[in-house]
């Protein structure tokens, strides 16, 4: 089991991967000690900070020296000599901001609480530090959280604030967790993005001063995913300690580092304090989503493959672990808006025939729904295109042999929709003021229950047929105007929060009545793919960027954090739709090949011109869907025209290397690349050539990697000399 201990209020926790220390100081604060490599002895860890006079500080409370401006803190408050952000703020009865959380006693529990009102990770191997604190002039009861897994190198941190109080306190900050860093070097990686670019790689040393990262659209966005890697100078893949941060929180969402004039950082993460304010009556309390940490001693490889791992056993739902995915045909780009029974029966036969496993109807479907400029709210089926219903459709497509999915986007209004005009106070809004469209369409108000049961009750009706075997839930714009017409004045600065309330209580009442339709969560794209929203749906569609060398950069960014069974990917028309390059069939198959989903979206002409090589892929998806769970994930090239990604299955007995050369270029250098995490004393035959290489080699010398060359004469692996060209190696253990 991992171990917490206290010992003289110091406390300990430590499992092989690393240790976390803190203790209680003469002040009662909760004072931060060590976060690293395991040590054996814990309480032994010494903070940075030093008890000595510095001029221009303030000494709290005139303890000598004390200055909470440069002190390593657990949970930081404002206003008593730290002149940081705070990990609270708030409003008490006196109208000031001054709170102090003094520690009063602790309690270890095994195993892992779960949150009352959000997703949060699963415990089993796991033990779970609970700290209480009090603002005794207040009368508020402040819990902090901890928890650490015997097999896995994740802390687990939240918060929970609880009013023993008479009188009313405005919330406008509260984090989940706060990281506190010693002087040093050290270097700051996020993922940011936009729609059909998300997931990219910014990475610069911290500067001095506050740097923030965060979402106010209403979830959590491509814009910032929520992820931070604050890391020694000089990491690499390879090489490095790495901690890293994500939440379980689909909402607005603020991490920020702050570096002081003495070199000391500080991370700070949970929901965003800007435009959040919370009214927090006697007898209520106040949850803080859970923030993740991942710790690395071995670069961000390592650090990757440890959020992979913890995603799939804590965090993704069980019932799915270890499940291959059906290969699919989606009708997005095949016929956007255009559909009908006809049209998904069709293409359904075609499917079927090139060996694909499931037919996905896409948006398009429900009543008068023929652009997007209409119809979101009425869930059921359009008279014309689908006059036999979505029951009907479905049958028909499973005595086809093939699963039935079908798209919904539950948590939005059209203002051209019947619900509007039935329900236009079920929309967010402001009183006053004509609201923004997004996509022509606007926000159902999650934070009211009549709403989320109204969606919960439309798509019960759909999916009670029995039929479905998968859901593909998206949600296209993000908020403008956040305001409830449901909720008092002093209470509109609570409605983001509870709009996810809402909609987690939404998801938890669907997706515990359909353990077994595969939902799969989307955003135009990857604009919400965070662990909430993971929690209860298995798999994410991770771009709307489907032209492979766009999606490169997107897998490359999203394998930081998210396992490959998150990932879907699908091969879409050329010239690409999203940003007209033309590209093989190939190419486009070959990028999204170590996604666990995969898929296509062609039409009926196209599917039928490469149904040789979609055949020959839909056995390939067939093939390798146990593989691909499971396994580890490596980043072996990422240069301006190459990418390689290595892929071993959870037994270790196959591995996939995929190769991509962007531009092509006249008689370029020969490469090699050479392979990791291999046993060095097996065998390893490769499918090309049927020649065997031991470990050893390929991760010590390498393979050569294929060249581009119209003159291949037989002996070398060549690939065509163009743009865009791929290669898939894949070797079996042979002994
Ligand atoms: C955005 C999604 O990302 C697309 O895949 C597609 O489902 C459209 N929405 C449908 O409107």
């Amino acid at each position: 089991m991992p171990t917490i201990v206290e010992y003289n209020q110091i406390f300990s926790l430590s499992n092989s991967f690393f240790n976390y220390v803190f203790k209680v100081n003469s002040a009662g604060l909760l004072e931060h000690l060590y976060y690293g490599i395991p040590i054996e002895n814990g309480h032994e860890a010494s903070t940075h900070y030093r008890s000595i006079q510095r001029a221009l500080t303030s000494d709290f409370e005139g303890v000598e020296h004390l200055s909470l401006n440069d002190l390593p803190q657990e949970f930081p408050c404002h206003g008593r000599s730290d002149y940081r952000s705070p990990a609270f703020h708030g409003r008490n009865k006196d109208g000031n901001s001054i709170f102090t959380f003094s520690y009063q006693s602790f309690e270890i529990k095994s195993g892992k609480p779960n949150l009352e009102s959000m997703p949060c990770a699963r415990g089993g191997d796991a033990q779970t530090l609970i700290i209480y604190l009090e603002d005794k002039l207040m009368q508020i009861e402040l819990r902090l959280y901890y928890t650490i897994y015997e097999d896995h190198a994740v802390l687990i941190r939240s918060c929970s604030l609880h009013n023993l109080s008479e009188n009313e306190i405005a919330i406008s900050a509260i984090a989940s967790t706060t990281l506190n860093f010693a002087p040093g070097n050290f270097e700051l990686m996020h993922l940011h993005g936009t729609w059909a670019r998300e997931f990219n790689e910014e990475r610069f040393p911290i500067p001095t001063g506050k740097f923030t990262i965060e979402s106010t659209r209403g979830a959590s966005s491509a814009n910032h995913y929520p992820f931070m890697a604050i890391m020694e100078e000089g990491t690499n893949e390879d090489y490095g300690q790495v901690y890293s941060t994500s939440l379980i929180y689909s909402g607005n969402f603020a991490m920020h580092v702050q570096k002081n004039e003495f070199d000391s950082t500080r991370l700070i993460a949970g929901i965003n304090s800007f435009n959040f304010n919370w009214i927090l009556k006697p007898n209520q309390s106040f949850e803080a989503p859970e923030a993740v940490h991942v710790f690395s001693d071995r670069g961000l490889n390592k650090m990757s493959q440890h959020w992979h791992r913890f995603i799939r056993e804590k965090i993704s739902p069980p019932n799915f672990y270890n499940i291959p995915r059906p290969s699919y045909l989606n009708t997005w780009e095949a016929c956007y808006f255009n559909v009908s029974s006809s049209k998904v029966l069709g293409l359904a036969q075609t499917a079927a025939s090139l060996g694909l496993e499931m037919i996905v109807l896409d948006d398009g479907w429900f009543n008068g729904r023929n652009d997007d400029a209409s119809s979101l709210g009425d869930w059921v089926a359009d008279a014309q295109k689908f006059p036999e219903g979505i029951a009907w459709l479905a049958a028909k497509v499973k005595q086809l042999g093939l699963k039935f999915g079908i798209w919904f986007e539950p948590e939005m209004i059209s203002p051209e929709s019947d619900l509007y005009k039935a329900h236009p106070e079920w929309a967010i809004q402001v009183p006053g003021r004509k609201a923004s469209l997004g996509r022509n369409q606007l926000t159902l108000d999650l934070s009211q229950e009549v709403v989320v049961n109204y969606i919960f009750e439309s798509l019960d009706r759909i999916l009670s047929c029995g039929d479905i075997d998968y859901v593909k839930w998206d949600m296209n714009r993000a908020m403008t105007e956040i305001g409830s017409t449901a909720l008092p004045k002093d209470q509109q600065g609570e409605v983001a929060h509870r709009y996810i309330l809402g909609l987690y209580k939404l998801l938890d009442r669907i997706t515990q009545k359909y353990p077994n339709i595969l939902f799969e969560n989307c955003a135009s794209g990857g604009n919400r793919c965070d662990l909430g929203m993971l929690s209860y749906m298995p798999q994410s569609w991770t771009s709307d960027m489907c032209d492979p060398i766009g999606r490169l950069d997107i897998i490359h960014g999203a394998s930081y954090i998210l396992p490959n069974e998150v990932l879907t990917a699908y091969v879409g028309p050329s010239p690409n739709h999203q940003n007209g390059r033309v590209s093989s069939l190939k190419t486009r198959f070959l990028a999204g090949m170590l996604c666990a989903g995969r898929g296509f979206s062609l039409n009926e002409e196209d599917l039928l011109k490469y149904k040789d090589e979609i055949h020959t892929y839909s056995q390939l998806i067939k093939e390798t869907e146990k593989d691909l769970l499971g396994g580890k994930f490596y980043r072996l090239i990422k240069s301006r025209n190459e990418v390689c990604f290595q892929y071993i299955s959870s037994n270790a007995s196959k591995i996939f290397v995929v190769y991509f050369q962007i531009l092509s270029a006249p008689n370029l250098p020969f490469k090699k690349v050479r392979l990791k995490g291999l046993n060095p004393d097996h065998s390893y035959e490769l499918k090309d050539n049927k020649q065997t290489y031991r470990g050893d080699v390929l991760m010590g010398s390498g393979i050569a990697l294929p060249y581009a060359t119209n003159y291949g004469e037989g002996k070398e692996l060549v690939m065509e000399i163009a743009d865009f060209v791929s290669h898939l190696f894949v070797f079996h253990r042979s002994d």
